[in-house]
């Protein structure tokens, strides 16, 4: 299975944030040797970090879009809520090595991109506001 990438295309422009989401996709990097290595223990420890760290990741992104006055924030504390639940509802339950796989596929091919798509109007704003140049 392929590994996930976090490409410059998805880079936003904000230190912390950045710094998310390399940390997430490296713990998603992280379940695919555990699923290469067909160690099941090792896919629930890694998915389940990842639903901690998306959680605490949606958090501070959130105070941070709050502390740059990003106004078109509204309904993506709520789209973070409903991520999370899809993040949690993937793994649960999974006991086999197939269910892995549909986990992993799922968050490669869908979930990440919801996850850092939204963020680029955020690193739009950034560069607005001359917080960052383009
Ligand atoms: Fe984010």
């Amino acid at each position: 299975m392929n590994k996930f990438e976090l490409t410059p295309a998805f880079f936003i422009g904000h230190k912390e944030i950045d710094a998310d989401h390399a940390a997430l996709v490296s713990l998603l990097n992280k379940m695919v040797d555990a699923y290469m290595a067909e160690d099941l223990t090792a896919c629930h420890d890694k998915w389940q970090q990842f639903c901690h760290k998306l959680e605490i990741h949606f958090a501070t992104e959130e105070a941070i879009m709050r502390q740059f006055e990003f106004r078109e924030s509204a309904g993506h504390e709520e789209e973070h809520q409903e991520i999370i639940k899809i993040a949690k509802s993937l793994g649960e339950g999974c006991t086999t090595l197939g269910g892995w796989e549909t986990c992993l596929f799922t968050m490669r091919d869908s979930l990440l991109s919801l996850i850092l798509k939204r963020d680029l109007k955020f690193a739009e704003h950034l560069v607005t506001i001359g917080y960052n140049r383009v």
